[in-house]
């Protein structure tokens, strides 16, 4: 009985039965290759004509102590990672090429290193003096971590089988090549073989592996996001490439909070870690202008400060622009909907920017308050009150919503010198010394006070 073959797009991961020279779901050219299956044991027929061994079962309650985490000592890493490095853990780092995904696992590896972990760094991309020389830049040389410049999964497995680190770096998930599966290195399959062996070694040898993956132009790591659901964690690493600055995010984490963000700044000498992001995304603030707004947002555990910028233009285009850096174009959509439907204020016929300064995605609701506040600015030409942050959530009513952290926000904005709150009226607004708020029922309110007429 022969098994019908398998073909899959690398582009999409849509399956067919044929072979195409086109990709029918996504339209790709010459992406689609044969699906072998990953090994011969985990085919059906072997699951229908033998018996399995029966599996150990064991209770929720447990005497077992969680593992020690170790930590790097980089606190901007070790907080997105939940606090340290679990053992045993699959870790992907994802990122556009360029971005520094090499030089902080470097960094992090000769850290983790001097922190007493065995550490071995496996590079695919570069020759070993390549990445020595990049650590005697980086002024690393002294840290005892190993290196290995190899694509051979085998290879490699076998040499960390042996060598038994408690950390292994992969550099990258794409390069490497498992000789049981028959296409290209970078293909679907290949990456999809390669970690699901590497994250299999991980918890059955308690070595913590690191895998690199690039993602591609759409925003997905290896074509389709196969490897996010293997790993235990992911973390994309981001930023504008003529930007400095870096932010490393947690957007799955079995270990501890999603969403968390370490803050780096790239420099000669490698990532330096930013302490305290706010003042850095603030730092070429001056007056305010109009158009120009401070919200007050929390990333991960932490409250961060960003400039909203805005500029409203009358538009030559029979169909206006709306052009979205670092926020949601449809939920911009949605807040100039509600500017005209409940406060009567168009935009038809003016092109709309919006940029979050510094390069920082905002994906909070919180921020709605702010983006309308400063595409209000920039509409009417006037600039906010001096000193003051806005936050809060917009619903389609034209009603404001409370957001989470309330203090937190007001705390950090009094921390790097504001002193009055925009925002949503609540029942019971925190007291923070120095920060006086003014609280708003809905839009409309808040157009009549700061911005005079509606
Ligand atoms: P790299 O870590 O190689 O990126 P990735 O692994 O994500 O592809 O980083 C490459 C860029 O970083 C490169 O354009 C040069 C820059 N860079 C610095 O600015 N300073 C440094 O100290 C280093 C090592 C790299
Ligand atoms: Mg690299």
């Amino acid at each position: 009985m022969s098994k019908k073959p398998v073909f899959v797009c690398n582009n999409c991961a849509a399956t067919t039965t044929k072979w195409a020279g086109q990709c029918d779901s996504c339209g790709e050219w010459n992406s689609i290759t044969e699906e072998k299956p990953l090994t011969s044991s985990s085919s059906s027929k072997a699951i229908g004509g033998k018996r399995g061994g029966k599996i150990e079962l064991t209770a929720l309650d447990t005497d077992e102590v969680p593992p020690a985490r170790t930590q790097s000592k980089m606190d901007e890493l070790d907080r997105v990672l939940g606090g340290g490095l679990v053992p045993a853990s699959a870790i992907l780092v994802g990122g556009d090429p360029g971005i520094g995904k090499s030089t902080l696992l470097l960094q992090a590896a000769s850290m983790f290193a001097n922190n007493g972990l065995k550490t071995i760094y496996i590079s695919g991309e570069e020759a070993s003096a390549q990445v020595r020389m990049r650590a005697q830049r980086l002024g690393l040389k002294d840290a005892p971590v190993m290196l290995g410049a190899e694509t051979n999964l085998r290879d490699i497995l076998t040499t960390l089988e042996k060598e038994k680190p408690q950390l292994a770096i992969i550099d990258s998930i794409q390069t490497m090549w498992v000789d049981t599966v028959d296409s290209a290195p970078g293909s679907v399959s290949q990456v999809r073989a390669a970690a699901h062996e590497l994250t299999s070694f991980a918890k059955s040898k308690g070595t913590s592996v690191i895998l690199v993956g690039h993602v591609t132009k759409d925003g997905q790591i290896a074509g389709p996001r196969v490897v996010e659901h293997m790993v235990d964690t992911v973390l994309y690493f981001e930023g504008e490439r003529g930007h400095q600055f870096r932010i490393l995010r947690a957007v799955k984490n079995r270990f501890g909070p999603a969403d968390e963000i370490g803050v780096f700044e790239m420099t000669g000498a490698g990532l330096q870690e930013v302490r305290n992001p706010s003042a850095l995304f603030l730092s070429e603030r001056g007056t305010p202008t109009p158009g120009s707004v401070v919200f007050s947002g929390i990333e991960g555990t932490r409250p961060v400060l960003v400039e909203f910028q805005a500029l409203v233009a009358p538009s030559p285009h029979s169909q206006p622009r709306r052009t979205v850096v670092g926020w949601d174009s449809s939920r911009l959509a949605m807040i100039l909907a509600v500017l005209e439907a409940r406060c009567g204020i168009p935009f038809a016929g003016l092109d709309v920017y919006l940029n979050v300064a510094g390069g920082l995605k905002v994906s909070e609701p919180a921020a709605d308050l702010a983006v309308a506040a400063a595409l209000l600015s920039a509409r009417e030409d006037a600039s906010l009150p001096e000193g003051a942050i806005v936050f809060g959530e917009i619903s389609l009513s034209g009603a404001l919503r409370n957001v989470s952290q309330t203090e937190n926000r007001l705390k950090e904005a009094q921390k790097l010198g504001f002193s009055s709150a925009i925002m949503p009226k609540g029942e019971k607004t925190p007291k923070v010394k120095g920060m006086a708020t003014n609280g708003f029922e809905d839009l409309t309110e808040f157009v009549g006070a700061i911005f005079g007429a509606g």
